[in-house]
Parts: C-alpha cells; sequence; structure tokens
C-alpha cells in the first residue's frame, strides 16, 4: 500500500536536489503532484521521469517570488488533481555570501523574498484549499544554519529561514482546527548544487561535515525520506 495514494501535493525547489528527490518519492509513493521552479528543463525531465515510473506530475516553471505563481500552483492542483493535500515549500537560495556590514539592501531583499516571502505566499493560497480539503500537511525546508550554528556569510540566509521557522508554528496553532498539520525540516549540509556550493572549499566542507554525527553530507534522498513522515501521519 501506498502510503500517499490519493494525496496530491505541490512542491517547490523541484528542479533539483532535495525538491527534485522529494518530488519522486511523494509521487512513487502514490501522491499526485505539482512541481516547479525557474528551469522548465529540469522539471520537464523530472515530470517524465516520476510517468515513466507509473505516476502523475505537472509541472509549472516560474519565480517562487511571484504572488501569480503560487496562486497558480494551488489552481492545477485543484484543477488537474482535484484538490491540495500537501504542500512541501522547498525552493531557496543562500544568496551571495558576504559579512552582515557587506550585505546590500537588495541582496538581503532579494534572500528574504526568496526564501520568507515565497514561503508565506505559498502558505496564503495552499492553506485554503486544505480548509477546503478537510486537512492537509505544510511543511516548509528551513535549515540548520540560523537555528543550530551561526555560518559566516549567511546572515540573509539565516535570518530568512529562521523566519520560516515562526511562520511554521504560527500555521501550525492556526490551522490544527482543519485538521492540517505545520512542520519545518532543518536539515544539515547536503550533498546538493547548493550544498556543494557553500562546502566549497576543503576547509568549507570539513567545518559542515564536522557538525554531524556520521561526519559527512546528508544526500538529497535522505532528507526527501524525511519529508515523508511529515505528510504520511495527518488524518484527514
Ligand atoms: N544543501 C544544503 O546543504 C541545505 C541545507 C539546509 C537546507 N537547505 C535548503 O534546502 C532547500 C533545497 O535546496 P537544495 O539543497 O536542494 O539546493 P538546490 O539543488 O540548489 O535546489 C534549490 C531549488 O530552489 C529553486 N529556486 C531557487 N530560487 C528560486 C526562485 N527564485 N524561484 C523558483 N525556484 C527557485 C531552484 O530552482 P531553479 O534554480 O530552477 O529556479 C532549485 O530547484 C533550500 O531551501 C535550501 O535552503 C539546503
Amino acid at each position: 500500500m501506498h502510503q500517499l495514494s490519493g494525496k496530491v501535493a505541490i512542491v517547490t525547489g523541484a528542479s533539483s536536489g532535495i525538491g527534485y528527490e522529494t518530488a519522486k518519492l511523494f509521487a512513487r509513493q502514490g501522491a499526485k503532484v505539482v512541481v516547479t521552479a525557474r528551469r522548465a528543463a529540469e522539471l520537464n525531465t523530472l515530470v517524465a521521469e516520476i510517468k515513466r515510473h507509473g505516476g502523475e506530475a505537472i509541472a509549472i516553471a516560474g519565480d517562487i517570488r511571484d504572488e501569480h505563481l503560487a496562486r497558480a500552483l494551488v489552481e492545477a492542483a485543484v484543477d488537474h488533481f482535484g484538490g491540495l493535500d500537501i504542500a512541501f515549500n522547498n525552493a531557496g537560495t543562500t544568496g551571495d555570501a558576504a559579512p552582515v556590514a557587506d550585505i546590500s539592501a537588495d541582496a538581503w531583499q532579494s534572500v528574504l523574498d526568496t526564501n520568507l516571502t515565497s514561503a508565506f505566499l505559498g502558505a496564503k493560497y495552499q492553506l485554503p484549499a486544505m480548509v477546503a480539503r478537510g486537512g492537509g500537511s505544510i511543511i516548509f525546508t528551513s535549515t540548520f544554519v540560523g537555528s543550530t550554528v551561526g555560518f559566516p556569510g549567511m546572515g540573509a540566509y539565516a535570518a530568512s529561514k529562521a523566519g520560516m521557522i515562526g511562520l511554521m508554528q504560527v500555521i501550525a496553532v492556526e490551522y490544527a482546527r482543519h485538521g492540517i498539520r505545520a512542520n519545518a525540516l532543518l536539515p544539515g549540509g547536503t550533498d546538493t548544487p547548493m550544498g556543494r556550493g557553500t562546502a566549497n572549499t576543503p576547509e568549507a566542507r570539513a567545518f559542515v561535515e564536522g557538525l554531524y554525527a556520521l561526519k559527512r553530507l546528508a544526500q538529497p534522498e535522505e532528507i526527501a525520506q524525511s519529508a515523508l513522515p511529515g505528510v504520511r501521519c495527518f488524518k484527514l
């Protein structure tokens, strides 16, 4: 029995890394998925791979900072697949690394928009669709940076991802009575384009790997597996 049979999921940041693997895992577990990111070619490859394995998926390419995209993703879930049960709000960027005093206001805003405002915009449209469905599960990809450890050069990233945890907690208490669960993943260093870009010197990689018991980066498939309990335990 597949864990997500009959469920419909949105996965953002699905063109690579954690989002790509999570979309595949959700589809393997029976969910119909709406995937998004800016790179259409990568999304099309993902959709083709899901379909080749008997799953159902559609892609909508766009910028996660765009409120119209947030609405379009939910409309696609409802129009194509009949509703929305699961939202994995995972798209993110570190921005360019710089000490706080060297971050321009524009660069700060861009990271906040991509990581935090997009999470709010996603939730703003996803939550009413889940209420209409009688319940659901909303998951945000935060990070260890800003919660577990201060990472040099990541002031905007840390602030945006810590803000996401606050948003998640408020959603949890506001929407529990509608059967909606809210959770955040705080992955450690993970072997994706973003993770490799951050741990991009032997010293940086050793620092990140040294933070964890297993002394290695996680694989994106492992983070995808950690998203699954968040979506399968809810009662509808
Ligand atoms: N890797 C790590 O070590 C690590 C650790 C903790 C948390 N995280 C978090 O995990 C999440 C996924 O990252 P990842 O490691 O899987 O890195 P990744 O492979 O680089 O994936 C990032 C995803 O976000 C999308 N994205 C970025 N900016 C976007 C925008 N403006 N509009 C739409 N989509 C956008 C990218 O798609 P396009 O470029 O195609 O738009 C891509 O699909 C991020 O939120 C990240 O902060 C990562």
